[in-house]
């Protein structure tokens, strides 16, 4: 039952994700994911998670594979399970193991996304999933004296018919099998149909969901966020597992090409795709061509999230009001910092004359404190103070912050004479300076 104190948590909560809803409306997703995933408990809340966000807007292409599900078929039949080189030696026996699983698979997947029972998350969805011919595929051919037969290679990707689908508010689903010009089909490797799927259709983003909770370095540790060359130097090390070492080249080529985010997650958390999508430190690894992180000088169409930011802090009596119109007035005074596009954090510098400048509206957002922002801003800020010996703050709750930062306490009397006119006696506000 939700009970008043967390249903305010649970108001708190829905706010915070307001951003990303809007943020994600209209944007495509691929969403990859091998046969485990789907063979596992939680394959149901999945479908669950997709629906949500197929519900958001946002367009969505599920690849999926089917390894465990054809090495089964194999087993039944009595037929071995080869491979080269990380690639799947198809003969035609096998070739009909695969068409079998997958098939399987797939509708397997189709069902899922068709719930529609009361009291789940699907009631009353309505989601339309299509597949189709949209992948064409090429013969791997002889490798080292090896043939590979039907085992085949991404060809082109037909990303104007995905994209129609997509506009028309369908799920494209699609196995990683492909059909080539003669007529014939070739079994592809799941994570490379996704990347292809996901240049063709330039995602926004493309998740692998992942048989580890992200990309970990040597002692173990998840890495959140990694550019596209920083995961580069990781690939094919010693302790990643098979899910890793197969997607994490494919990853970085499709954020080469320019693909938003890569995302690599866990597949057995439940709901690791809601938390890796809507909260800003996720649950995984994402990767991107650049870094997520981008300090700069504010501009006019920041007014709003930076309003957003500092109205709460104002409201509290941390920061003095500064009226919308202001903020218009003298927003080429402040620096602000985003992470994946949204302001996160803000710092004005205010020139009084003579050398002497004050730092204001230092601000980070409370989600995103404790990351070394405010110090970056206080930096920045320290950066385009030329020609300012004397930088001064006036605070009200973070007096020992600025002193681990060089400041020092002042009376209101070792302010420029203008400042010291406006000091506000009733915000008792603590003056500290630092000499640049
Ligand atoms: C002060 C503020 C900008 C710091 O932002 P931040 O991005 O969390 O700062 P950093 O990550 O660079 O520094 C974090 C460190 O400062 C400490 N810290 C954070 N706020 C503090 C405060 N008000 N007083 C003292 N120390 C503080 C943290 O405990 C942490 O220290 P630790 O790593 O030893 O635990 C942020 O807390 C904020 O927006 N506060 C409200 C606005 C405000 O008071 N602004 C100053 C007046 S202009």
């Amino acid at each position: 039952m939700t009970t008043p104190a967390n249903l305010a948590d649970f108001v708190a909560w829905f706010r915070l994700v307001t951003p990303y809803v809007n943020t994600f409306r209209g944007k495509t997703f691929v969403l990859a994911f091998g046969g485990k995933a789907i063979a596992g408990p939680l394959a149901r809340t999945l479908a669950y998670d997709v629906n949500l966000l197929a519900s958001l807007g946002i367009h969505l292409v599920l690849v999926h594979g089917a390894r465990p599900q054809i090495e089964a078929a194999l087993r039944e039949k009595g037929l071995p399970s080869r491979f080269h080189r990380g690639h799947r030696i198809t003969d035609a026996e096998t070739l009909a193991c695969v068409v079998d699983a997958i098939g399987g698979v797939y509708l397997e997947i189709e069902a899922l996304l068709s719930q529609g029972l009361p009291n789940t998350p699907m009631a009353n969805s309505h989601i339309r999933v299509v597949g189709g011919n949209f992948i064409t595929a090429r013969p791997l051919g002889v490798l080292d004296g090896i043939d590979l037969q039907y085992g085949g290679m991404v060809r082109k990707v037909d990303g104007e018919g995905l994209k129609a689908q997509l506009q028309l508010g369908n799920i494209v689903l699609l196995s990683c099998r492909g059909g080539s010009p003669t007529g014939e089909l070739f079994n592809l490797p799941m994570e490379e149909v996704a990347e292809a799927v996901a240049i063709a259709v330039r995602a926004d983003k493309l998740v692998f969901l992942t048989d580890s909770p992200g990309v970990t370095d040597e002692a173990g540790s998840l890495l959140n966020e990694l550019t596209a060359d920083a995961a580069s130097r990781l690939r094919d090390a010693d302790w990643f597992s098979n899910d890793l070492k197969r997607y994490l080249p494919c990853a970085v080529r499709a954020s080469r090409a320019g693909v938003g985010r890569v995302h690599l997650i866990g597949y057995d958390v439940d709901g690791a795709l809601l938390q890796e999508l809507f909260t800003r430190e996720g649950i995984g690894t994402v990767i991107s061509r650049e870094s997520l992180e981008r300090i700069r000088e504010a501009r006019a169409d920041d007014i709003g999230a930076l309003v957003a930011l500092i109205e709460p802090l104002e409201e509290d009596g941390t920061l003095v009001h500064r009226p919308r119109e202001m903020l218009e007035r003298e927003i080429e005074k402040f620096s602000v910092i985003e992470h994946d596009g949204m302001i996160v954090g803000c710092a004005a510098l205010y020139d009084h004359g003579g050398g002497v400048a004050e730092l204001a509206c230092l601000a980070v957002h409370p989600a995103h404190r404790q990351w070394g922002y405010g110090e970056q801003l206080m930096k920045r800020i320290e950066a385009r103070a030329t020609g300012i010996r004397r930088l001064f703050v006036l605070t009200t709750r973070a007096v020992h912050w600025f002193i681990e930062r060089g400041f020092q306490l002042e009376t209101v009397e070792a302010l420029p004479e203008q400042k010291r006119q406006m000091y506000n006696l009733q915000r008792r506000s603590k003056v500290l300076a630092k000499s640049l």
